[in-house]
């Protein structure tokens, strides 16, 4: 057995959520609609109307979360709670929620994490154009400025968007583009640096305004495999690594487009108009760290240019291919969830070791995690050993990793209590907390200790020493 070394002492043990998926309360308050709640879901699924039921029950859900021994927790703002319309008039009740919720948070000496934007974009900001739109990147800037006055105080880590990489590849499932569109992937990438520039301007602005506060960018990273040791299927891993990681860490770390992906752009005519000033802003901006979202690692091989190598599925884990490029594979030596993703926890500290070798800055997983069809057994037992096995077999790899010389600071596993999952409904469980309501049931909606709540208490109060 590899010697592994401890945790560091501060180490930031915690969990993640997202606003929509799992507050609830989706016209309440003065909250507005965001392309979530416009959105058509998958038939057998439900909305995210009341999701979880956070927005009501927070106090109890962050009270379990203490009891499990979180030191953070990572959850996002619905902006359209603070801005209805994604500008203009500030929604009061919007910033109560939040300072509520924060200060519940920090009365149990939890850390907060914030992700400034994660999918749930304004809907009357998609109305004019969304992200195609330049006037949105504005909004954007407004909106951090918002959060920054109201809740700097308090909050000291900041993520800026989540999976901007996965709304840019699975556009069409994540709704940020319209798939009637004659060109979507051009006007993709447009939408891209029209993201990339809100970024910088949020990282710089927070830097301006809260000196104490940290912010970092939170991509989907995953290490990718080829297919096989075919030169060409080599070559089709690191076009697709450049794509779908590097692209956007280059971005966010070093203020400027990848080569390899900037070569790809060009050959397929998807490059974005770039205003006058733009990459002085993009250069300008530095984040403090990288906060990242690891589920599986991806397998890829060479593609002749056959059509049939783009294979888009609603799941934004699944590898959608480019003809020409490279293709979707499966891994054999892996094994597969419920859900048919592969399950590879080894590729957790590969992943760790590649970020942190290109950009040497301190990492945080903000998510990790298994989702799953859980049983309510009776007696209120939840016994999803499977979750357990699951998180212990990457924290286990985190810890390699460490022992690598990775400097990793914090560790919030998807996801901290039951929610809505992105495209599969309730019934896909990824929480340490069960919350009883079906598809279509809300049933009572209480709160459950599972078997990985007890597992994952013992593993924070050990600090990751009994596993
Ligand atoms: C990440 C998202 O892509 O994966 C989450 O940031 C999402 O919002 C999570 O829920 C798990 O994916 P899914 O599709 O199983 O919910």
């Amino acid at each position: 057995h590899e010697r592994r070394k401890p945790f560091p002492n501060d180490f930031l043990w915690g969990g993640s959520t997202s606003a929509y998926q799992v507050e609830g309360a989706w016209n309440e308050d003065g909250k507005g609609p965001s392309v979530i709640d416009m959105a058509k879901y998958p038939e057998g699924t439900t909305d995210f109307k009341v999701a979880s039921d956070h927005y009501h029950r927070y106090k109890e859900d962050i009270a379990l979360f203490a009891e499990m021994g979180f030191k953070a927790y990572r959850f996002s703002i619905a902006w359209t709670r603070i801005y209805p319309n994604g500008d203009g008039e500030v929604n009061r009740k919007g910033i109560e929620f939040y300072d509520q919720l924060i200060n519940e948070i920090r009365k149990h000496g939890i850390e907060p994490i914030v992700t400034i934007y994660h999918f749930d974009l304004p809907y009357a900001l998609q109305e004019k154009g969304g992200w195609s739109n330049r006037a949105t990147i504005d909004a954007y800037e407004n909106y951090c400025k918002t959060l920054f006055e109201h809740f700097g105080d308090r909050v000291k880590y900041w993520l800026t968007i989540n999976e901007q990489n996965m709304m840019i590849l699975h556009g069409e499932a994540i709704g940020t583009v319209d798939p009637n569109l004659k060109n979507p992937k051009k006007e993709l990438y447009q939408q891209n640096h029209h993201m990339f520039v809100a970024q910088a301007k949020a990282m710089a602005l927070c830097h301006q305004m809260l000196p104490d506060a940290k912010i970092g960018p939170a991509p989907n990273i995953v290490t990718i495999y080829p297919a096989s040791s075919k030169p060409e299927d080599v070559l089709a891993a690191n076009n697709y690594a450049a794509i779908r990681n590097w692209l956007y860490l280059d971005m966010a770390v070093y203020g400027r487009y990848n080569n390899i992906a900037w070569a790809y752009l060009e050959e397929k005519g998807y490059t974005p108009t770039i205003l006058e000033g733009d990459m002085e802003i993009l250069q300008n901006a530095k984040p403090d760290f990288i906060a990242f979202n690891y589920y599986t690692s991806q397998t890829v091989a060479a593609s002749e240019g056959n059509e049939e190598d783009v294979n888009q599925t609603g799941d934004q884990h699944i590898t959608v291919g480019e003809p020409g490029v490279y293709k979707g594979a499966s891994n054999p030596h892996l094994k597969k969830n419920e859900f048919g993703w592969e399950i590879d926890p080894v590729g957790f500290r590969t992943t760790l070791r590649e970020i942190y070798d290109r950009y040497h800055l301190p990492l945080i997983v903000t998510e990790n995690g298994l989702g799953a069809i859980d049983q309510l057994e009776e007696g209120d037992v939840i016994n999803d050993t499977y979750r357990i096995e699951f998180l212990r077999n990457h924290i286990e790899q985190m810890q390699l990793a460490i022992s690598d010389g990775v400097e990793v600071f914090g560790f919030c596993p998807w996801s901290a209590i039951d929610l809505v999952s992105t495209h599969q409904g309730i019934s896909k469980r990824y929480g340490f907390i069960y919350v009883n309501r079906d598809e279509f049931d809300l049933k009572d909606l209480r709160r459950i200790r599972k078997q990985s709540f007890y597992w994952y208490k013992q593993v924070i109060s050990s600090n990751g020493a009994n596993l």
